[in-house]
């Protein structure tokens, strides 16, 4: 897997004086149907999420308050995003390697994923995905 289908997409955004709304509808402002969704908050100063990539779960992070950084690895090249706006986030495909870092104070990622929780779904030896990555 490349950086290929990795991309920052804007959702759409509705401005009220009353506050602003966003929203994601799988298939349409994302590349695959919602299966799952799930949050990270109260992360302390320091720590990292992630740590793993996934066989066959994609999906779409959002930081819906605060900031992290997103770094992606495909086995050849490491690639760090950085989200911290509610209304756009990072589609990250099949296949990569993740970990998320640099977490603000009282961020929070909202993570849209195209599959169920699946344990056996993860790789969580960076080891054994780079050598995935050299056979596929
Ligand atoms: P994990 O995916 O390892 O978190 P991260 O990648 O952010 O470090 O999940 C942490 C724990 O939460 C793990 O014990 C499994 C559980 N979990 C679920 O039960 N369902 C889920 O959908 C997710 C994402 C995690």
């Amino acid at each position: 897997m490349s950086f290929d289908k990795v991309k920052i997409i804007t959702l759409p955004k509705f401005l009220d004086v009353r506050g602003n709304l966003s929203v994601i509808e799988g298939n349409k402002d994302i590349p695959f149907k919602i299966e799952r969704t799930y949050w990270i908050y109260d992360v302390p100063g320091g720590e990292k999420r992630g740590g793993h990539a996934y066989k066959n779960n994609e999906e779409f992070i959002v930081a819906l308050s605060g900031s992290f950084d997103v770094i992606l690895d495909d086995g050849y090249e490491r690639r760090t995003y950085s989200l911290n706006r509610s209304y756009y986030g990072l589609y990250v495909p099949r296949g990569l390697w993740r970990v998320m870092e640099n977490f603000s104070t009282n961020s929070f990622a909202l993570i849209a994923a195209s599959t169920k929780y699946d344990k056996d779904d993860y790789i969580y030896e960076y080891s054994e995905f780079v050598q995935r990555t050299k056979i596929n």
